[in-house]
Protein backbone atom coordinates (compact mmCIF):
# COMPACT_ATOMS: atom_id res chain seq x y z
CA UNK A 1 0.00 0.00 0.00
CA UNK A 2 1.16 3.41 -0.87
CA UNK A 3 0.13 6.70 0.88
CA UNK A 4 0.34 9.90 -0.94
CA UNK A 5 0.34 13.55 0.87
CA UNK A 6 -0.61 15.99 -1.48
CA UNK A 7 -0.91 19.53 -2.34
CA UNK A 8 1.39 20.24 1.13
CA UNK A 9 1.51 23.83 1.54
CA UNK A 10 5.33 23.30 2.91
CA UNK A 11 6.92 20.02 2.65
CA UNK A 12 9.88 20.55 5.56
CA UNK A 13 12.89 19.88 6.49
CA UNK A 14 13.69 18.17 3.19
CA UNK A 15 17.57 16.52 2.74
CA UNK A 16 18.86 15.07 -0.11
CA UNK A 17 22.44 15.21 0.83
CA UNK A 18 22.39 12.53 3.49
CA UNK A 19 23.38 15.38 6.12
CA UNK A 20 24.04 13.64 9.99
CA UNK A 21 23.58 17.31 11.44
CA UNK A 22 23.44 20.69 10.54
CA UNK A 23 25.63 23.00 12.62
CA UNK A 24 26.92 27.17 12.58
CA UNK A 25 25.50 29.30 10.03
CA UNK A 26 23.68 26.29 8.27
CA UNK A 27 21.60 26.04 11.44
CA UNK A 28 19.19 28.70 10.46
CA UNK A 29 19.00 26.88 6.58
CA UNK A 30 16.17 25.03 6.34
CA UNK A 31 15.54 22.92 3.12
CA UNK A 32 11.29 23.15 2.58
CA UNK A 33 8.93 22.26 -0.56
CA UNK A 34 6.46 24.55 -1.10
CA UNK A 35 3.34 23.05 -2.98
CA UNK A 36 4.61 19.22 -2.87
CA UNK A 37 3.66 16.23 -2.76
CA UNK A 38 5.22 13.24 -0.15
CA UNK A 39 4.76 9.87 -1.16
CA UNK A 40 5.21 6.89 1.66
CA UNK A 41 5.48 3.03 0.65
CA UNK A 42 5.14 0.35 3.59
CA UNK A 43 7.21 2.06 6.36
CA UNK A 44 9.66 4.54 4.45
CA UNK A 45 9.41 7.65 2.38
CA UNK A 46 10.14 6.95 -1.00
CA UNK A 47 9.17 9.64 -3.07
CA UNK A 48 8.52 13.75 -2.32
CA UNK A 49 9.18 16.32 -4.97
CA UNK A 50 6.64 19.73 -6.22
CA UNK A 51 3.32 18.89 -7.17
CA UNK A 52 3.63 19.92 -10.98
CA UNK A 53 6.47 16.56 -11.08
CA UNK A 54 3.86 14.36 -9.14
CA UNK A 55 3.74 11.06 -11.17
CA UNK A 56 0.74 9.86 -12.73
CA UNK A 57 0.34 7.23 -10.25
CA UNK A 58 -3.44 6.49 -11.78
CA UNK A 59 -1.62 5.57 -15.07
CA UNK A 60 1.76 4.08 -13.61
CA UNK A 61 0.31 1.68 -11.51
CA UNK A 62 -3.70 1.80 -11.23
CA UNK A 63 -4.88 4.23 -8.58
CA UNK A 64 -6.21 1.24 -6.39
CA UNK A 65 -3.01 0.96 -4.77
CA UNK A 66 -2.35 4.63 -3.63
CA UNK A 67 -4.37 6.09 -0.41
CA UNK A 68 -4.05 10.03 -1.25
CA UNK A 69 -4.53 12.17 1.56
CA UNK A 70 -5.38 15.92 0.64
CA UNK A 71 -3.14 18.59 2.76
CA UNK A 72 -4.04 21.39 1.06
CA UNK A 73 -3.18 24.56 3.55
CA UNK A 74 -1.52 22.35 5.49
CA UNK A 75 2.33 21.52 6.29
CA UNK A 76 4.29 18.30 6.95
CA UNK A 77 6.95 17.96 9.36
CA UNK A 78 9.51 14.90 10.12
CA UNK A 79 8.33 14.10 13.79
CA UNK A 80 10.21 15.72 16.77
CA UNK A 81 13.45 13.15 17.91
CA UNK A 82 13.31 13.53 21.57
CA UNK A 83 16.93 12.72 22.04
CA UNK A 84 16.90 12.90 26.09
CA UNK A 85 14.20 12.28 28.30
CA UNK A 86 13.72 10.04 31.91
CA UNK A 87 10.05 9.35 30.46
CA UNK A 88 9.77 5.85 32.62
CA UNK A 89 8.75 7.00 36.17
CA UNK A 90 6.71 6.32 39.27
CA UNK A 91 4.46 8.99 41.10
CA UNK A 92 4.96 12.74 40.25
CA UNK A 93 6.92 15.94 42.57
CA UNK A 94 4.84 18.49 42.76
CA UNK A 95 6.07 19.17 46.48
CA UNK A 96 8.80 19.98 45.14
CA UNK A 97 7.38 22.14 42.70
CA UNK A 98 6.11 24.24 45.69
CA UNK A 99 9.38 23.85 47.56
CA UNK A 100 11.06 25.30 43.91
CA UNK A 101 8.97 28.49 43.77
CA UNK A 102 9.46 29.14 47.45
CA UNK A 103 13.40 29.54 46.98
CA UNK A 104 14.77 26.22 47.52
CA UNK A 105 17.27 24.98 44.91
CA UNK A 106 17.81 22.00 42.83
CA UNK A 107 20.62 21.06 45.00
CA UNK A 108 19.10 21.68 48.05
CA UNK A 109 15.99 19.95 47.24
CA UNK A 110 18.34 17.15 46.50
CA UNK A 111 20.02 17.34 49.78
CA UNK A 112 16.69 17.06 51.41
CA UNK A 113 16.38 13.61 50.05
CA UNK A 114 14.15 14.73 47.55
CA UNK A 115 14.83 15.23 44.00
CA UNK A 116 16.39 12.13 42.73
CA UNK A 117 16.04 10.13 45.88
CA UNK A 118 12.57 10.86 46.17
CA UNK A 119 11.93 9.58 42.59
CA UNK A 120 13.73 6.44 43.46
CA UNK A 121 11.52 5.87 46.29
CA UNK A 122 8.31 5.61 44.76
CA UNK A 123 9.95 3.41 41.63
CA UNK A 124 11.39 0.87 44.48
CA UNK A 125 7.71 0.70 45.46
CA UNK A 126 6.28 0.45 41.59
CA UNK A 127 5.52 -2.81 40.11
CA UNK A 128 6.87 -3.48 36.45
CA UNK A 129 4.01 -3.14 34.99
CA UNK A 130 2.65 -0.36 36.81
CA UNK A 131 5.62 1.55 35.52
CA UNK A 132 4.75 0.15 31.97
CA UNK A 133 1.39 1.67 32.50
CA UNK A 134 2.36 5.04 33.28
CA UNK A 135 4.95 5.43 30.56
CA UNK A 136 2.82 4.24 28.29
CA UNK A 137 0.21 7.07 28.79
CA UNK A 138 3.14 9.57 28.43
CA UNK A 139 4.46 7.71 25.30
CA UNK A 140 0.74 7.95 23.64
CA UNK A 141 0.98 11.81 24.57
CA UNK A 142 4.19 13.01 22.96
CA UNK A 143 2.87 10.71 20.04
CA UNK A 144 0.20 13.05 19.69
CA UNK A 145 2.00 16.16 19.93
CA UNK A 146 4.93 15.09 16.85
CA UNK A 147 7.36 12.81 18.54
CA UNK A 148 8.33 9.78 16.62
CA UNK A 149 11.76 8.39 17.98
CA UNK A 150 12.80 8.97 22.04
CA UNK A 151 15.47 7.93 23.87
CA UNK A 152 14.82 7.08 27.19
CA UNK A 153 16.65 6.67 30.80
CA UNK A 154 16.83 4.72 33.54
CA UNK A 155 18.28 5.88 37.01
CA UNK A 156 15.64 6.66 39.39
CA UNK A 157 16.41 2.81 40.19
CA UNK A 158 19.85 2.95 41.98
CA UNK A 159 19.82 -0.40 42.72
CA UNK A 160 20.53 -3.43 40.63
CA UNK A 161 17.16 -4.83 40.87
CA UNK A 162 15.35 -1.60 40.45
CA UNK A 163 17.72 -0.59 37.45
CA UNK A 164 16.74 -3.53 35.65
CA UNK A 165 13.44 -2.99 36.57
CA UNK A 166 13.55 0.59 34.24
CA UNK A 167 15.45 -1.14 31.62
CA UNK A 168 12.93 -4.21 31.21
CA UNK A 169 10.09 -1.63 30.62
CA UNK A 170 11.85 0.88 28.43
CA UNK A 171 12.82 -2.70 26.73
CA UNK A 172 8.93 -3.65 26.07
CA UNK A 173 8.11 0.18 24.73
CA UNK A 174 10.72 -0.63 22.38
CA UNK A 175 8.30 -3.62 21.11
CA UNK A 176 5.19 -2.61 21.52
CA UNK A 177 4.92 0.98 20.43
CA UNK A 178 5.45 2.50 17.08
CA UNK A 179 8.29 5.17 18.28
CA UNK A 180 11.80 4.61 17.38
CA UNK A 181 13.04 3.90 21.43
CA UNK A 182 16.16 4.07 22.31
CA UNK A 183 17.89 2.80 26.06
CA UNK A 184 20.66 4.43 28.13
CA UNK A 185 21.64 3.02 31.34
CA UNK A 186 22.12 6.00 33.97
CA UNK A 187 22.63 4.02 37.19
CA UNK A 188 25.11 7.01 37.94
CA UNK A 189 22.16 9.37 38.12
CA UNK A 190 22.52 10.04 41.95
CA UNK A 191 23.77 8.33 45.17
CA UNK A 192 21.10 6.54 46.97
CA UNK A 193 20.25 6.94 50.69
CA UNK A 194 22.13 3.98 51.63
CA UNK A 195 25.43 4.71 49.89
CA UNK A 196 25.28 7.97 51.81
CA UNK A 197 28.72 8.82 52.63
CA UNK A 198 30.42 5.99 50.29
CA UNK A 199 29.90 7.23 47.09
CA UNK A 200 32.80 5.29 45.51
CA UNK A 201 31.75 2.49 46.61
CA UNK A 202 28.13 2.99 44.49
CA UNK A 203 30.36 3.72 42.10
CA UNK A 204 32.12 0.53 42.23
CA UNK A 205 29.09 -1.52 42.26
CA UNK A 206 27.62 0.73 39.14
CA UNK A 207 30.96 -0.47 36.87
CA UNK A 208 30.90 -4.16 38.72
CA UNK A 209 27.59 -5.51 39.28
CA UNK A 210 25.13 -3.08 37.49
CA UNK A 211 26.69 -2.22 33.94
CA UNK A 212 27.96 -5.92 33.10
CA UNK A 213 23.93 -7.10 33.97
CA UNK A 214 22.25 -4.42 31.85
CA UNK A 215 24.73 -5.49 29.13
CA UNK A 216 24.07 -9.27 29.73
CA UNK A 217 20.74 -8.65 29.19
CA UNK A 218 20.93 -6.12 26.28
CA UNK A 219 19.01 -3.54 27.94
CA UNK A 220 21.02 -0.54 26.87
CA UNK A 221 22.40 1.30 23.81
CA UNK A 222 24.48 4.17 25.35
CA UNK A 223 25.82 4.27 28.98
CA UNK A 224 25.09 8.22 30.70
CA UNK A 225 26.51 9.60 34.11
CA UNK A 226 25.10 13.05 36.10
CA UNK A 227 28.14 14.48 36.04
CA UNK A 228 27.81 17.33 37.68
CA UNK A 229 28.51 19.26 41.24
CA UNK A 230 27.23 17.93 44.02
CA UNK A 231 26.67 14.16 41.74
CA UNK A 232 29.40 12.19 40.25
CA UNK A 233 32.93 13.49 39.97
CA UNK A 234 34.83 13.80 36.54
CA UNK A 235 37.39 10.88 37.53
CA UNK A 236 33.93 8.69 38.49
CA UNK A 237 33.03 9.69 35.14
CA UNK A 238 35.59 8.30 33.12
CA UNK A 239 35.75 5.07 34.96
CA UNK A 240 32.14 4.52 34.10
CA UNK A 241 32.08 5.57 30.65
CA UNK A 242 34.95 3.68 30.45
CA UNK A 243 33.07 0.14 32.04
CA UNK A 244 29.60 1.07 29.55
CA UNK A 245 31.85 1.53 26.77
CA UNK A 246 33.58 -2.18 27.44
CA UNK A 247 29.91 -3.51 27.24
CA UNK A 248 29.12 -1.82 23.62
CA UNK A 249 27.51 1.00 25.30
CA UNK A 250 27.88 4.39 23.83
CA UNK A 251 28.82 7.21 25.85
CA UNK A 252 26.13 10.06 26.24
CA UNK A 253 25.99 12.51 29.01
CA UNK A 254 24.54 14.56 31.49
CA UNK A 255 27.28 17.64 32.17
CA UNK A 256 27.81 21.20 33.28
CA UNK A 257 24.33 21.97 34.15
CA UNK A 258 25.11 22.74 37.50
CA UNK A 259 28.94 23.85 37.37
CA UNK A 260 31.87 23.56 34.84
CA UNK A 261 31.88 20.28 35.85
CA UNK A 262 34.35 19.31 33.16
CA UNK A 263 31.54 17.10 31.89
CA UNK A 264 32.19 18.00 28.73
CA UNK A 265 35.76 17.08 28.33
CA UNK A 266 35.26 13.58 29.98
CA UNK A 267 32.23 13.24 27.21
CA UNK A 268 34.57 13.63 24.13
CA UNK A 269 37.25 12.03 25.01
CA UNK A 270 35.00 9.47 25.26
CA UNK A 271 33.90 9.92 21.99
CA UNK A 272 30.01 10.36 23.76
CA UNK A 273 27.45 10.99 21.46
CA UNK A 274 26.18 13.53 22.99
CA UNK A 275 26.73 16.23 25.93
CA UNK A 276 23.28 17.03 27.47
CA UNK A 277 22.30 20.39 29.68
CA UNK A 278 25.11 23.04 29.20
CA UNK A 279 24.17 25.38 31.46
CA UNK A 280 27.94 26.28 32.02
CA UNK A 281 29.75 26.29 28.73
CA UNK A 282 32.98 28.79 28.35
CA UNK A 283 36.23 28.89 25.85
CA UNK A 284 37.40 25.76 27.06
CA UNK A 285 34.27 23.61 26.51
CA UNK A 286 33.46 24.95 23.17
CA UNK A 287 37.47 23.86 22.07
CA UNK A 288 36.63 20.42 23.46
CA UNK A 289 33.91 20.00 21.41
CA UNK A 290 34.78 21.20 17.88
CA UNK A 291 36.06 18.81 15.53
CA UNK A 292 34.07 16.35 17.98
CA UNK A 293 31.84 13.49 16.61
CA UNK A 294 29.86 14.76 20.16
CA UNK A 295 26.50 16.71 20.26
CA UNK A 296 26.01 19.50 22.38
CA UNK A 297 22.67 19.23 23.30
CA UNK A 298 20.24 22.09 25.13
CA UNK A 299 17.13 21.05 26.94
CA UNK A 300 15.13 24.55 27.79
CA UNK A 301 12.73 22.82 29.48
CA UNK A 302 14.69 21.98 32.49
CA UNK A 303 16.46 25.65 32.77
CA UNK A 304 12.55 26.97 32.58
CA UNK A 305 11.61 24.80 34.92
CA UNK A 306 14.19 25.40 37.38
CA UNK A 307 14.68 28.95 36.13
CA UNK A 308 18.15 28.57 35.77
CA UNK A 309 20.75 30.84 33.12
CA UNK A 310 20.63 29.39 29.94
CA UNK A 311 23.20 28.06 27.68
CA UNK A 312 25.22 29.82 25.59
CA UNK A 313 23.90 28.41 22.17
CA UNK A 314 24.26 31.79 20.05
CA UNK A 315 28.14 31.27 20.99
CA UNK A 316 28.62 27.67 20.40
CA UNK A 317 26.54 28.17 16.78
CA UNK A 318 28.87 31.00 16.13
CA UNK A 319 31.83 28.10 17.12
CA UNK A 320 30.41 26.38 14.05
CA UNK A 321 29.00 24.46 16.17
CA UNK A 322 25.83 22.10 15.86
CA UNK A 323 22.47 22.64 18.51
CA UNK A 324 20.51 19.86 19.00
CA UNK A 325 17.45 20.59 22.00
CA UNK A 326 15.56 17.51 23.94
CA UNK A 327 12.59 17.75 26.85
CA UNK A 328 14.54 16.05 29.38
CA UNK A 329 11.02 14.62 30.38
CA UNK A 330 11.34 13.56 33.65
CA UNK A 331 9.15 14.52 37.05
CA UNK A 332 11.93 16.53 39.02
CA UNK A 333 13.44 19.22 36.49
CA UNK A 334 11.27 18.59 33.20
CA UNK A 335 7.64 17.38 33.51
CA UNK A 336 6.86 17.87 29.83
CA UNK A 337 7.36 15.95 26.57
CA UNK A 338 6.27 18.77 24.64
CA UNK A 339 8.78 19.30 21.97
CA UNK A 340 6.71 21.95 20.03
CA UNK A 341 6.66 23.94 23.18
CA UNK A 342 10.40 23.25 24.06
CA UNK A 343 11.24 24.88 20.11
CA UNK A 344 9.13 27.77 21.36
CA UNK A 345 11.33 28.24 24.55
CA UNK A 346 14.77 28.20 22.88
CA UNK A 347 13.11 30.57 20.37
CA UNK A 348 12.34 33.21 23.30
CA UNK A 349 15.05 32.18 26.06
CA UNK A 350 17.87 31.15 23.99
CA UNK A 351 16.88 33.76 20.83
CA UNK A 352 17.19 30.88 18.34
CA UNK A 353 15.23 31.13 14.94
CA UNK A 354 12.42 28.79 14.31
CA UNK A 355 14.52 27.48 11.38
CA UNK A 356 17.33 26.93 13.96
CA UNK A 357 15.08 24.94 16.72
CA UNK A 358 13.59 22.74 14.01
CA UNK A 359 16.89 21.79 12.79
CA UNK A 360 17.90 21.18 16.56
CA UNK A 361 14.83 18.78 17.83
CA UNK A 362 14.69 16.95 13.86
CA UNK A 363 18.03 16.45 11.96
CA UNK A 364 20.73 17.36 15.46
CA UNK A 365 18.13 15.59 18.13
CA UNK A 366 18.11 12.47 15.26
CA UNK A 367 21.79 12.64 15.57
CA UNK A 368 22.01 13.05 19.51
CA UNK A 369 19.92 9.62 20.14
CA UNK A 370 22.45 7.64 17.21
CA UNK A 371 19.00 7.28 14.34
CA UNK A 372 20.09 10.00 11.86
CA UNK A 373 20.58 7.16 9.29
CA UNK A 374 16.60 6.31 9.67
CA UNK A 375 14.81 9.75 10.89
CA UNK A 376 14.79 13.34 11.51
CA UNK A 377 14.54 15.07 7.69
CA UNK A 378 12.35 14.01 4.65
CA UNK A 379 14.78 11.82 2.82
CA UNK A 380 14.37 9.13 0.45
CA UNK A 381 14.78 5.71 2.19
CA UNK A 382 13.96 7.09 5.87
CA UNK A 383 11.62 5.46 8.23
CA UNK A 384 8.05 7.95 7.59
CA UNK A 385 7.51 9.43 10.86
CA UNK A 386 5.75 12.46 9.99
CA UNK A 387 3.28 14.79 11.29
CA UNK A 388 0.31 17.02 9.03
CA UNK A 389 -0.23 20.32 10.80
CA UNK A 390 -3.47 22.49 11.03
CA UNK A 391 -3.68 25.27 8.72
CA UNK A 392 -0.98 27.32 9.53
CA UNK A 393 -0.16 30.23 7.75
CA UNK A 394 3.83 30.10 7.62
CA UNK A 395 6.77 27.45 9.23
CA UNK A 396 7.90 30.18 12.24
CA UNK A 397 3.81 29.96 13.34
CA UNK A 398 4.99 26.45 15.07
CA UNK A 399 7.03 27.53 17.54
CA UNK A 400 5.34 30.73 17.90
CA UNK A 401 1.67 29.99 18.91
CA UNK A 402 3.35 28.31 21.64
CA UNK A 403 0.15 27.11 23.54
CA UNK A 404 -1.93 25.93 20.51
CA UNK A 405 -1.61 22.20 19.10
CA UNK A 406 -1.42 22.67 15.74
CA UNK A 407 -0.98 18.77 14.90
CA UNK A 408 -3.32 17.22 12.77
CA UNK A 409 -2.44 14.06 11.73
CA UNK A 410 0.23 11.75 12.65
CA UNK A 411 2.06 9.28 10.84
CA UNK A 412 4.85 6.63 12.55
CA UNK A 413 6.34 4.31 10.28
CA UNK A 414 3.98 4.55 7.53
CA UNK A 415 0.58 4.23 9.09
CA UNK A 416 -1.81 6.94 9.65
CA UNK A 417 -1.90 7.43 13.51
O1 LIG B 1 18.17 15.66 33.39
N1 LIG B 1 20.08 16.49 35.76
C1 LIG B 1 19.87 15.37 36.18
N2 LIG B 1 18.83 14.59 35.97
C2 LIG B 1 17.56 14.96 35.52
C3 LIG B 1 16.67 15.39 36.61
C4 LIG B 1 16.07 14.28 37.25
C5 LIG B 1 15.18 14.61 38.40
O2 LIG B 1 15.26 15.67 39.03
O3 LIG B 1 14.38 13.72 38.67
C6 LIG B 1 17.68 16.01 34.44
O4 LIG B 1 17.30 17.16 34.61
FE1 LIG C 1 18.25 14.34 32.14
Amino acid sequence: MKLLISNIKTLVQVDTEARKWVAGTDMAKLNCIDDAYLLIEGERITDFGKMEDIPDFDEKEGFDCVEEYDATGRMVFPSFCDSHTHLVYAGSREIEYSDKIKGLSYEEIAKRGGGILNSAKLMHEATEEELYESALERIQEIIGLGTGAVEIKSGYGLTLADELKMLRVIKRLKKTTPLTIKASFLGAHAVPAEYKGRQAEYVDMVINEMIPMVAAEDLADYIDVFCDKGFFTVEETDRILNAGMKHGMRAKIHANELDYSGGIQVGVKYNALSVDHLEFVGDAEIEALKGSETMPTVLPGAAFFLNMVCSPVRKMMNAGLPVALASDFNPGSSPSGNMKFIMSLACINYKMLPQEAINATTLNSAYAMGVEDELGSIAKGKIANVYITKEIPSIEYMPYAYGSNLIDVVILRGKVL
